[in-house]
């Protein structure tokens, strides 16, 4: 579905990831890890359209994708769950999920609320809240639900549980097996590694803007303390890098 292709991007000058080769698997889910800083999101934002591409491809249904603009990618069927959500907090959850559709004709809107709807009864409920007043389990929901509003074939998700409660993060979790089921591919970034791995299909593990470990999840399960390592978590003198 998506190949990335000794991929570097960065900011200016700077090159947050280098020479990351991945492939993102159709129908499955692939997670990337990372501590703080490591470049998850850069590439994420990269494969979106919204960080430069310093040398590489981008390659996305066998087609070269890497000088698109973002709105080109978002009609070809990529969407991303950002990190922090940014939702529109003074529009209503209803205008928010319109927001997310605008790449697709508006007549589409209503079977698409319907769709974010039965995935998310809660939020069916507070259609006619502003988004800044939802809970941040609620304005999760609400920002898969906006990715969801563009009909992606390709689901990019930044950080799905950071900060959320377990019983939050189950809800979460459910709408993407769901998703998964429905035959959608995911790159999902996860500050929790052990959700990821119960999850994911696939892992790639990013250090210093570099792939370090690649393979399945079950080899990744089997290599946990490689992985923890990598990630920075088995030294307990140092901070974890993410807990
Ligand atoms: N807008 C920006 N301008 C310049 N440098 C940036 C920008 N955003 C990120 N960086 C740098 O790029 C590198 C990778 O950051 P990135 O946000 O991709 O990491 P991350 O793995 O998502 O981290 P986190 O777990 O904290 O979300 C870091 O060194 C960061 O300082
Ligand atoms: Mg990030």
């Amino acid at each position: 579905m998506l190949r990335l292709e000794v991929l570097s991007c960065g900011y200016g000058e700077m090159t947050a990831v280098h020479k990351l080769s991945l492939e993102v698997p159709a129908g499955k889910i692939t997670g990337l890890l990372g501590a703080n800083g490591a470049g998850k999101t850069s590439t994420i934002m990269c494969i979106a359209g919204h960080v430069a591409v310093h040398e590489g491809r981008i390659i996305y249904r066998e087609g070269d994708i890497t000088h698109d603009f973002p709105m080109v990618r978002v009609k070809n069927g990529i969407a991303v769950v950002p990190e922090g959500r940014r939702l529109f907090s003074s529009l209503t959850v209803k205008e928010n999920l319109i927001v997310g559709g605008y790449s697709r004709p508006k007549e589409n809107s209503r079977e698409g609320i319907d769709r974010v709807m039965a995935l998310f009864p809660r939020l069916g409920e507070r259609l006619g809240q502003l988004a800044g007043s939802l809970s941040g389990g609620e304005q999760q929901m609400l920002s898969i639900g906006r990715a969801l509003m563009a009909q992606p074939q390709l689901l990019l998700i930044d950080e799905l549980s950071l900060g959320l409660m377990p019983k939050i993060i189950d809800i979460c979790y459910e709408a993407i097996v769901e998703l998964k089921q429905e035959g959608l591919t995911i790159l999902l970034v996860e500050q929790s590694t052990q959700r990821a791995l119960e999850m994911a299909d696939q892992v790639c593990v990013l250090e210093s803007g570099q792939a370090v470990w690649k393979g399945s999840a079950v080899e990744a399960r089997n290599s946990l303390k490689l992985i923890d390592a990598l990630l920075g978590l088995s030294d307990e003198s140092k901070t974890p890098a993410r807990i």
